[in-house]
Formats: C-alpha cells, sequence, structure tokens
C-alpha cells in the first residue's frame, strides 16, 4: 500500500501528529531537566563551590521532580540553586515559544511566497531610505504615511507588529488594484490612500463613501480647500466653484484630447476606433476649440452640435488662426447628409452629458461670482478634489475624465518646472475607475506618472471591467505599467487565476510515502514541483487579503489595513456619521 503523507511544510496529518508529539515531550522534558542541571552548577561555581553538581541521569531528574533543586546541590545556599535553575529552565521554555510561535507564521504564508526579507523593500528602514530619495525636504527620520502609500501587512504577522511592519509602495510607484465588489477596495484603500496622503489629492466614485469618510478629516488635516465636484448631487454638496474645461484647450491637440474624453463614452461598448467615433471626435474637436479661442463656453458647443449647418464654428476657427481645421468641419458640414447627421449624432450622443443643465451649471461661467478651479496650483497644494458621477450614458463621467486628465497632467507639467518631481507627491485615487473615469491613454499616462511625483492608484472590480474600457492591449499596457499591483478576493477570472498562479511560481515538495508489504514498512521520499499558489486558491483568495505583485519583489500576500480597525477609526466614523446625515436631509429636502 503507498499513501502520499502531506508535503512537508504543510500540517501533519492525524496519524503523523502522535509520534511527533511523543517525540516533542521527551526531548522537550531532556532539555528541561539539562537546561536545570546547567542552572544549578553553574550557581555552584559561581558562589565558589567549583563546577559540581550530581550525576546527570534517571536519579537526578527524580529528585528534581520529588525534592526540588535544592537536594541536589547541598552545599551550595538554597536561593542561588533556585535562580539558576529558574533562569536556565525560563529560558530554554522562552526560546522554545519563540520558536513555535515563528513556525506558526511561517504556516499561516503559504512556502514560497514573499516574506519579511523579500518585501525589505517596501518596509521599513528601506522605505524611509527610498521616500528621502525622492523627497529632498523630507525631514530626517520621517516614517509612517510620509514615506509611502500603505498597502498591507505581511499576511500572518502578530496584531502588535502591524504598525512598524506596514508594507508601503513609494513615491515613485504606480498602482493598480483589482479585487471584487466589497473586498475592501474603498475601507483599504482609497480611504487609507486620502488620509494619508502628504499633498494634494484627486479622488473619483461614483458613490458618496470615500467622500463622505475623508473630505471633512481631510479639511481638517491640512487646513487648505476640498473641492467636490458632484454635478448629479450623489453627495448633495452644494455647489460652491466651478470649472471651465476650455480654458486649457489652446491647441488641436488638446481640443482633440477634451474631445476624446467624451467619445470614449460611445466607444466604450464598441471598443474599437471605428469610422463613426473618430469621425464624432473630429467634429467635437473643432467646436470645442472654436468654443475655447472664442472665449465662447460649453453652452455654445452644445448648440453648434444640434445645428449641422450653422457657419459659426468656422467662422471663428477661421479667424482665430485655424484655416485647416474649419476646412474640415465645414467640408465635414457640407458632405452626404446621411454621413453627416450619423456623425452628428454620434457627437451628440457622446456628449449627452451637456444636454442637463444640472451638469453644465458646474463647467459653464455662473450668473453670480464663483471661484474657478485653478488646476495648475491644484498640483503644488495640499488641497483635496473628489470628482462624483453616476455610472450610465449621459452621466457626467466624461468630465470626471477631463478634468482629473487635467488635474494629472498639469501636475506634471509642475513637477516639470520644480526640478522633476513634485514634493509632496500628488495622489490620484480612482475608485471605481471603469465607470467615471475613464481615461482613454490612461494606460499609457502611467509610465511617466510614477518618475514625475503622482501616484495614481486604479481600483477596478475586475480584469474584465478594465478590457471593457481599455480594451485587450489597453489593458496590458495598464497592467504592466503599474509597478504595484494588488489583487483581492473574488478573482473569478479563471485566466487571470492561471496567469497570477503561474507568474507566483512553482516549488520543490517533498513527498513522503510508505509502503506496507508482507509485515514490513518502508518510508521513501521524494520531490514534486507544484505551484506555490494553484489557480484555485488565487481565486479563494480571503476577504481581507491580497496579493501584491510588486516589480523585481516575489510575490506576498498581504492583510489589507481597513481604516475601521486602523487609528483613525473614530474620526472617520464621526465623519462619515455627519456627512451621511447632511446627504440624507439634503435628499429629503
Ligand atoms: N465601519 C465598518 N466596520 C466594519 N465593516 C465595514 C465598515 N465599513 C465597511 N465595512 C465592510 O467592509 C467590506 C468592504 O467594503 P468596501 O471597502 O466598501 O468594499 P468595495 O471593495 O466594494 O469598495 C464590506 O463588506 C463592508 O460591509
Ligand atoms: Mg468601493
Amino acid at each position: 500500500m503507498t499513501r502520499p503523507l502531506e508535503p512537508a511544510g504543510g500540517l501533519l496529518p492525524p496519524e503523523g501528529r502522535f509520534p511527533m508529539l511523543l517525540l516533542a515531550t521527551v526531548w522537550g522534558g531532556l532539555a528541561l531537566v539539562a537546561a536545570a542541571w546547567l542552572g544549578g552548577t553553574t550557581a555552584s561555581w559561581a558562589t565558589g563551590h567549583g563546577w559540581r553538581g550530581p550525576a546527570f541521569g534517571v536519579q537526578f531528574a527524580h529528585a528534581l521532580v520529588t525534592e526540588g533543586p535544592g537536594s541536589s546541590w547541598p552545599r551550595v545556599p538554597g536561593a542561588a540553586v533556585t535562580a539558576g535553575v529558574v533562569v536556565a529552565v525560563g529560558g530554554v521554555a522562552g526560546v522554545t515559544v519563540a520558536a513555535v510561535r515563528a513556525g506558526r507564521t511561517n504556516a499561516a504564508r503559504p512556502f514560497g511566497l514573499a516574506g519579511a526579507r523579500d518585501l525589505a523593500v517596501l518596509l521599513t528602514p528601506a522605505s524611509t531610505t527610498r521616500a528621502q530619495a525622492l523627497r529632498p525636504s523630507l525631514p530626517g527620520g520621517a516614517s509612517g504615511a510620509e514615506t509611502g502609500l500603505a498597502l498591507g501587512v505581511i499576511a500572518g504577522t502578530p496584531a502588535r507588529r502591524r504598525e512598524t511592519t506596514t508594507v508601503r509602495a513609494s513615491w515613485e510607484d504606480v498602482l493598480l488594484a483589482v479585487m471584487a465588489p466589497r473586498a475592501g477596495k474603498t475601507t483599504s484603500l482609497a480611504v487609507p490612500s486620502v488620509l494619508d496622503a502628504p499633498g494634494a489629492v484627486v479622488a473619483t466614485s461614483n458613490k458618496a463613501d470615500l467622500w463622505a469618510a475623508t473630505a471633512a478629516v481631510r479639511a481638517r488635516d491640512t487646513s487648505e480647500a476640498v473641492w467636490t465636484f458632484d454635478p448629479q448631487a450623489i453627495t448633495n454638496s452644494p455647489r460652491t466653484w466651478w470649472w471651465n474645461p476650455l480654458t486649457a484647450v489652446d491647441s488641436v491637440e488638446e481640443a482633440s484630447r477634451l474631445a476624446g474624453h467624451f467619445v470614449q463614452e460611445v466607444r466604450a461598448e464598441k471598443s474599437a476606433r471605428d469610422f463613426w467615433s473618430s469621425a464624432a471626435q473630429d467634429l467635437l474637436t473643432a467646436l470645442l476649440l472654436a468654443a475655447a479661442t472664442s472665449r465662447r463656453s460649453l453652452h455654445d458647443v452644445y448648440e453648434w452640435l444640434n445645428d449641422p449647418v450653422v457657419p459659426t464654428p468656422g467662422v471663428l476657427l477661421r479667424e482665430h488662426g485655424y484655416p485647416a481645421v474649419a476646412a474640415s468641419l465645414t467640408g465635414r458640414q457640407h458632405g452626404a447628409p446621411e454621413t453627416r447627421d450619423g456623425i452628428y449624432e454620434t457627437a451628440r450622443t457622446a456628449a449627452q452629458c451637456l444636454r442637463d443643465d444640472r451638469i453644465m451649471e458646474w463647467v459653464t461661467p455662473p450668473a453670480g461670482e464663483l471661484p474657478q478651479l485653478d488646476t495648475t496650483a491644484f498640483a503644488t497644494s495640499r488641497e483635496t478634489l473628489y470628482l462624483l458621477s453616476k455610472d450610465g450614458a449621459g452621466a457626467a463621467g466624461p468630465l470626471v475624465a477631463a478634468l482629473t486628465d487635467r488635474v494629472m497632467r498639469d501636475g506634471v507639467r509642475a513637477a516639470e518646472r520644480c526640478g522633476g518631481r513634485l514634493d509632496p507627491p500628488l495622489v490620484v485615487v480612482l475608485d471605481e475607475a471603469a465607470n467615471v473615469c475613464r481615461i482613454s491613454d490612461l494606460p499609457d499616462l502611467y509610465s511617466h506618472l510614477g518618475s514625475r511625483g503622482i501616484v495614481p492608484l486604479t481600483i477596478l472590480q475586475s480584469y474584465r471591467q478594465g478590457v471593457r474600457v481599455w480594451g485587450e492591449a489597453g489593458m496590458d499596457t495598464l497592467w504592466s505599467a503599474a509597478t504595484v499591483k494588488l489583487l483581492g478576493a473574488g478573482i473569478d477570472d479563471a485566466k487571470l487565476a492561471e496567469d497570477v498562479s503561474r507568474l507566483i511560481g512553482e516549488h520543490d515538495v517533498t513527498i513522503r510515502s510508505f509502503s506496507e508489504g508482507d509485515r514490513r514498512r518502508t518510508t521513501s521520499t521524494s520531490l514534486r514541483r507544484q505551484r506555490i499558489l494553484p489557480p484555485e486558491d488565487v481565486r479563494a483568495l480571503a476577504r481581507g487579503h491580497a496579493l501584491l505583485l510588486a516589480t523585481g519583489l516575489r510575490v506576498g500576500r498581504l492583510e489589507l489595513l481597513p481604516y475601521y480597525q486602523g487609528s483613525r477609526a473614530g474620526d472617520v466614523a464621526a465623519a462619515t456619521a455627519e456627512a451621511t446625515a447632511a446627504t440624507v436631509g439634503g435628499v429629503s429636502r
């Protein structure tokens, strides 16, 4: 009969436990008796009675148990013997307990995944050294949140060591997190990142949760402005400022970029750059440029969209030095009516949020005096910008994407002006990015944001959700460009689970087998290559845990650190309660 035992390193099967326990008891007892002998004899030597003691054996053990240690060293003062024995026995017991604990910690993390030594560059003191190199303004000995965004702790870390062993991304990392709904994306990543960010923060969402938990706390911490862009009344924040998307449109390229954010809405479903969406982007580019150069507003753009033969934008473009764009626009206006109407219809669908007056009042000149958001100054401040939009057609998503894109690119420019990188860094938390912040070239932006001190954290519910927005190639680029990736609970994508399992790799496991023949039992061991974490284990990752894939490091398993278990839980809970009450009150009014 051949029956393999569990691979070495795993828990022993029940039939293997009894002999191990017996062995441990015998050796443990022997070690304690030996420690007692050593302790007593040392006491004898220390008190001037020479290195003498009773013969080590069963008799000594018996006397030790029945009469106490004093009887074995009758000439040495009893107190000295007792002290020596207690110290030696205590030492051995302490070392044993520590070893067992360490063994348990190791057993909690599968053999082959990264431990503290593998992830040392993301832990103190290495993270502090790296932060100081990236942020010259950081005072010596800076620690904690100043040195990087907290990702979690290595699974199995004892509670008392969590504060000091937090794994942190550096200020030149660009991050991507993929986790199922309710796996802790907002509570364990978005909220802590916003609260801990040392400089300016941009945070997007389609729900009020992130804003409710952090807006008031950020305002108190930084004493700087908190801007909430909420044209669809998700948080019911009053409109106290406005943003003009046309301010920065000073070239065909900028106009085309802004148009792209609108067109992404219709492209999302088709994923390919088909004729209609490309033509609609060209049309919107011309109209946005015409409005921007003549200091008009998005109201005019929407009006022109509804009148395919209006000559005004063409005239304005020619007047302001864009004859080529004007020619292309008028050519389109005088083309075959079916084609022209198709293009206009696509462009109107792409820009349908401009139809909504509630949305338009946030992005067009207000009737009274309201401050305008200055995206250039924002990057170097400690201000906070929340961007909220509902999902779906007609929502403010294109404007959220446009404003996020604007702030990030102004951040890059500000960084270039001040020596290469922003200090403190600009943290951009894109919670529910695939729903509300579909910046079409986000995957390409990723590669240079990190080197400029801009730290984006894109949070998705699944890999496929990213593919739907950026296409297979785009999502692949985003995945490769992200230097820190966190995969949480609920990876139900067979291909991703398999890919990640393969990335984690294989290790050798020892297989012990025993065979029972006629009255003889033989044991043999063999080596087998086995996945460190098979795909089914990647899929079955528990809530609150995540796999960390950081560039150049072995894959590790982290326990996430939700804000409600952290030191600021009280502050955040109070802020959330207050914000929620205000939101609900606003809705019922
Ligand atoms: N204050 C809290 N105390 C305990 N559990 C909470 C608290 N807030 C949220 N949770 C739980 O944490 C889990 C993760 O929530 P969340 O981070 O919002 O998920 P998502 O990944 O969808 O953003 C949910 O199951 C939620 O019920
Ligand atoms: Mg969430």
